[in-house]
């Protein structure tokens, strides 16, 4: 009993060893070892390591003076107040004795404590202990009796060196204490094309008091279409307002008012046309939500085309563009490219991220040909169409019955695709030609034989008061030519201002008179462009008699002028015709009215005989050649022969009038038996149709 109470003495003035320096392993000896122990020893060591370890102790040696219990001398492992060991004796195998078998301590903590009496009874001298302790990781996990509970996983343990870690299942997410998990909430940004979401714990009840933020951010150009499954509920509480007041499902997406989402019906399909969409789910700390969940898929962003393309096509032909595609326009036949009011060539157009062009849609409009060619002596007017469009179609028309085109009365030009005014194949530049030979006043089937008879208005149109250093004729055979003899103009041959051609009249007095002042326009003199004898005529002799003078203007027909006609080269002649002129009476240089006459032509045997009689008389006459021809009566007339030199002889053929002859000479006029000479025109057809072309 001493014993026990000194050894509680001694265990209260001992001196501890701490060992307060967490190291990761040691070694503990008896005091001397490997000497034998003192006596009297009272020795406690505080071990420690660090924490998140357990404190592990293995003896290499014990030699502890054995007794039962260990009464006298003994090694006492403590944690804290409880006993782990209490160890004496030298014999390994002895109840006493900690063999090598390492003693662990429940924390990172472990005391020793030796203590031996006053004297060793036997004569054996103990050596004590020696030991050595270690750090060694403690599984937390799989561990039951940590100090607090609390610092337990909720879920899921991983044991580390030294410690350990929490995890969470599916779903779930370790909270702040990193020990408890929660259910996962913060959708966090979805980024792939497609994807699922779903409340916290779906298909479970969503937890309360909640806000989680889903993002779903797919790249621009694309658009985001939120599918619900059917399994939807989030509280709805009927209330004034909005109803979705506790729990919701906020859509926002950019540039629109967000848009609430509660009740039990599914939302179904929600085409958010964005490629940027937040989901807020939200539930506040009372009342029930199911929860829901959507799998979202992306399409590429679609630009519209309103109302397709009028009068044109776009290829290719989709149902629908979305983003990059590219689309070219075309238009259709007889329409055109338009950006705005500027025509454009071609159209080329990509469908944008923003889901528009990236240039807007042309228009196709109708091309027009521009205002038809206005024709000379002629005139249009449209068939159909208007503004000069496409497939506008004009009439063209001459001014009848003085000009006529060469063929068909009217030609019709269409606007073409090629903004040109086209025939049935060709572009066509219609042109009016003069009617030649029909008189609005016919004479033909009037007209006495002998004597002149004062020609009406308009019935000699062709008639050409001419004066070349004298009174003469001509005739108008076109726009800009007249025909004459070439003995009228032998004395100005060389100086054509002093040759001045009147028409439009049957009367001199409206050359001269004083209609002409009233009228200065309708009797002035035609300009004149140039002269053209025939080559072989030489003067005096008659043989080609004959000249064309040309305009330098074109004269404009009308009735009363007008041009006659011309016969083919070497056609024959009429029996008979008509010449006309101002100087068919026997005042000659004052006749102030056109006359003509209505003649047979002469057989040429008995001109030519006629003729070479009056040589006997006069040797200077010329000789009738085939180059000209003869008309008038055998029995004679005053006025037979004495028209102007230079008008015309003409004759019909077909309701046409041509011109046969040109006055050129005679003698004798009147006299029976002796007969008016007249060039032959048709021996001059082609140098006529030469000459005209050739100037
Ligand atoms: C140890 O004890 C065993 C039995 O307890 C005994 O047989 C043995 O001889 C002892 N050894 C020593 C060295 O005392
Ligand atoms: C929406 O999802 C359901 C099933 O979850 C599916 O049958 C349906 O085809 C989907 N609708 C669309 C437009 O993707
Ligand atoms: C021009 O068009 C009119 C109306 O269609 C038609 O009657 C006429 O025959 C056409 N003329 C010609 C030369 O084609
Ligand atoms: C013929 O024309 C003249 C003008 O040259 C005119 O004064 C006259 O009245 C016309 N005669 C007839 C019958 O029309
Ligand atoms: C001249 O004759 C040719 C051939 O006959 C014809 O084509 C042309 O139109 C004529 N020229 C004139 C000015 O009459």
């Amino acid at each position: 009993m001493a014993r026990l109470q000194l050894i509680l003495s001694v265990l209260c003035v001992c001196v501890s060893v701490c060992v307060c320096k967490r190291v990761m392993y040691g070694q503990v000896q008896s005091p001397l070892y490997p000497k034998p122990y003192p006596a009297d020893v009272h020795q406690q060591w505080d071990l420690e390591v660090p924490h998140g370890y357990q404190l592990q102790i293995t003896f290499n040696y014990l030699d502890i003076e054995p007794s039962f219990n260990c009464y006298y001398d003994s090694l006492t492992v403590l944690h804290g107040k409880k006993v782990l060991g209490k160890f004496c004796g030298p014999n390994s195998t002895d109840s006493y004795h900690p063999g090598n078998k390492p003693i662990l301590s429940p924390s990172n903590r472990l005391q020793l404590v030796f203590v031996t009496d006053e004297s060793n009874t036997e004569k054996h001298q103990y050596l004590g202990f020696s030991a050595f302790y270690q750090a060694v990781d403690i599984d937390e996990c799989s561990s039951p009796d940590l100090d607090d509970s609390e610092s337990r996983c909720s879920q899921i343990c991983l044991n580390t060196l030294g410690s350990y870690l929490c995890a969470c299942y599916h779903g779930y997410q370790l909270s702040a204490d990193q020990r408890t998990c929660v259910l996962e909430c913060a959708g966090g940004v979805f980024t792939e094309p497609e994807g699922f979401l779903s409340s916290p714990g779906f298909p479970n009840a969503a937890p309360l008091g909640v806000n989680c933020l889903y993002s779903v951010s797919v790249q621009p150009g694309f658009q985001v279409t939120l599918n619900f499954s059917d399994n939807f509920h989030i509280e709805q509480i009927d209330a004034q307002g909005p109803s979705c007041l506790f729990h919701w499902l906020k859509v926002s997406v950019p540039g629109e008012a967000p848009k609430k989402l509660c009740g039990d019906k599914s939302p179904g399909i929600i085409h958010t046309g964005s490629h940027v969409v937040d989901l807020e789910f939200h539930t506040d700390r009372h009342g029930q939500s199911g929860g829901f969940s959507l799998r979202y898929t992306t399409q590429r962003v679609e630009c519209k085309i309103e109302g397709g393309m009028r009068n044109g096509r776009i290829t290719p032909n989709f149902p629908k563009y979305s983003y990059r595609d590219y689309i070219q326009v075309r238009c259709n036949t007889g329409y055109k490219l338009m950006m705005g009011e500027n025509e454009i060539k071609s159209y080329k157009s990509m469908c944008q991220e923003n889901g528009r062009w990236h240039l807007p849609l042309p228009e196709c409009r109708i091309i027009d040909c521009g205002e038809p060619k206005s024709l000379l002596n002629g005139g249009y007017q449209f068939l159909s169409g208007s503004n000069n469009e496409y497939r506008s179609v004009v009439q063209y028309h001459c001014n009848k019955p003085f000009y006529s085109f060469a063929k068909a009365n009217e030609v019709n030009l269409t606007c073409a695709a090629d903004r040109k005014w086209r025939g049935l194949e060709n572009v066509i530049t219609p042109y009016c030609f003069p009617v030649c030979g029909r008189p609005v006043v016919d004479l033909s089937s009037r007209g006495r034989v002998f004597g002149g008879d004062i020609a009406k208005n308009n019935s000699f149109p062709w008639q050409v008061f001419l004066h070349a250093g004298g009174r003469g004729g001509a005739i108008v055979i076109g726009e800009k030519w007249l025909l004459t003899a070439a003995h009228n103009l032998e004395k100005v041959k060389h100086s054509k201002d002093e040759v001045k051609a009147y028409v439009g009249s049957n009367r001199v007095s409206d050359y001269f008179g004083s209609s002409t002042k009233a009228d200065p326009v309708l009797f002035q003199s035609l300009p004149i462009e140039s002269l053209h004898i025939h080559p072989q005529y030489k003067s005096p002799d008659f043989n080609n008699d004959i000249a064309l003078i040309k305009l330098a203007s074109s004269i404009t027909f009308n009735a009363r002028v007008m041009p006659v006609c011309l016969p083919e080269q070497d056609s024959k002649l009429e029996n008979f015709g008509w010449v006309s002129g101002f100087g068919l009476t026997e005042t000659y240089n004052t006749a102030n009215h056109l006359r003509y006459i209505r003649l047979p032509i002469v057989d040429q045997q008995v001109c030519h005989s006629s003729i070479e009689k009056a040589r006997e008389v006069h040797s200077d006459i010329s000789t009738l050649t085939e180059n000209m021809f003869c008309a008038g009566l055998p029995e004679g007339g005053k006025d037979t022969c004495q028209g102007d030199s230079g008008s015309g002889f003409v004759m019909k053929n077909n309701d046409v009038f041509y011109a046969a002859g040109i006055v050129s000479w005679g003698v004798d006029c009147g006299t029976p038996g002796r007969y008016g000479v007249y060039t032959r025109i048709a021996r001059y057809a082609n140098w006529i149709n030469k000459t005209m072309e050739e100037n």
